[in-house]
């Protein structure tokens, strides 16, 4: 017999909608703040502090230059993909710390440049860090589909060890046992998710994985855990599946302190392919770290490259990020104010979140109507 089964099945973010609280002046629209921490310091450094609760996915499809320079001023981070040769990924870090800063939202380092992140893996991360961190490297989040492992508790180690001043994330895990593990190693921050993203088949092709609305409550009721007995507050990363304005607050709501997103980017101008034209329909490629396209690198996130656990495919090309991002954080704002909060921290301690039956999510979109096209009339 299993040493565990569990009757209850796990949930999905879209499954929860969030209860509106008393809204005051203090949490109107505008005086409403997005600041939330990257990491956990790990010397008594004030956290380094993201100026929005989003960041972009380390895919090869996802995060070049191009956008971690365009997320850094917005106020954001992306992960440079880290599905390529050291030198190469090296030369994106530099490429983020010479872009020339014009924005009063963006987020610098203590010399007055870009904040650049980057992924990396378990396998060659004492040849690798070097030049990342030469090149002036801010924050690593080891990537990998499945982090509760011994050797990221190695990797997270040996990088505390060694590099003290490096901001250090671990992930993915799905349970409070793998949020526990990382942190003892080192993790200042821990990536939640596993077999819900887009372009993932891991679930499929394993049948390993959870909701990700499950797997971020065990995982936050661990981390809160383990601030009762520490103090530090670990900042969780709901990571997979989310697309959309909606998803980002319920996850916060659950306790996470940020989301990172993939799809979301991909059809960006600034996401690093180009724009095809399908049957006249303007796409951009999207593909897994795990599908056969990244593995022709040789992936290290998944299997060695036995198997795929994701797949490639289009989505539509939809202009530059910076319309998409406003839009998508007047509507997180939007929510804290129905929910009475001003901080993601009064969020995450005072959001009242309910299941929602199938039929009820159905009653929530637009029914029973002949609906025109957005703009038509
Ligand atoms: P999305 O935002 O739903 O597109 O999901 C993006 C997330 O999926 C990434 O941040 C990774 O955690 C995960 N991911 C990336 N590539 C793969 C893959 O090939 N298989 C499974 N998961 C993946």
């Amino acid at each position: 017999m299993a040493r565990k089964i569990l009757t209850e099945p796990s949930r999905t973010l879209m499954e929860y909608r969030l209860l509106p609280g008393l809204t005051t002046p203090a949490s109107t629209i505008d005086s409403i703040s997005l600041q939330t921490p990257l990491v956990w310091p790990r010397k008594a450094l004030p956290a380094p502090q993201l100026r929005i609760p989003i960041v972009a996915a380390a895919m090869q499809a996802v995060s070049g230059p191009r956008l971690a320079i365009t997320m850094a001023r917005l106020g954001g981070v992306a992960f440079l993909f880290g599905s390529q040769g050291s030198a190469d990924q090296a030369a994106m870090v530099a490429a983020v710390k010479e872009a020339d800063v014009d924005s009063e939202l963006a987020l610098l380092d203590a010399r007055g440049r870009l904040l650049a992140a980057a992924a990396i893996n378990t396998h060659d991360y004492e040849e690798r860090l070097p030049g990342l961190i030469a090149a002036g490297v801010d924050a690593v989040c080891l990537d990998s589909s499945d982090g509760h492992s011994f050797y990221q508790g190695n990797a997270l180690r040996w990088i505390a060890e060694r590099y003290p001043d490096l901001h250090l994330m671990g992930g993915n895990v799905i349970t409070g046992r793998g949020f526990d593990y990382l942190v003892e190693h080192g993790a200042q921050a821990v990536k939640v998710g596993m077999g819900g993203g887009s372009i993932c088949i891991t679930q499929e092709q394993k049948g390993t994985g959870r909701g990700l609305a499950t797997s971020v409550i065990d995982v936050v009721t661990a981390r809160d855990r383990h601030r009762e007995k520490t103090g530090h507050h670990i900042p969780i990363v709901a990571d997979g599946g989310l697309g959309t304005a909606r998803d980002v607050i319920v996850a916060l709501a659950l306790g996470a302190d940020y989301v990172m997103m993939g799809r979301f980017f991909a059809g960006v101008d600034e996401s690093p392919n180009p724009v095809t034209a399908v049957a006249g329909r303007p796409l951009k490629a999207y593909w897994g770290e795990g599908s056969a396209r990244a593995q022709s690198w040789k992936s290290l996130r998944y299997n060695q490259g036995l198997f795929v656990e994701g797949v490639e495919g289009y989505v539509d090309a939809i202009g530059p990020l910076a319309p998409l991002l406003a839009d998508t954080l007047a509507k997180i704002r939007a929510a804290m104010s129905s929910c009475g909060c001003s901080s993601i921290r009064q969020l995450q301690e005072e959001a009242e979140l309910e299941l929602v039956s199938a039929l009820s999510i159905r009653e929530g979109e637009a029914h029973d109507i002949l609906r025109l096209p957005e703009g038509s009339q």
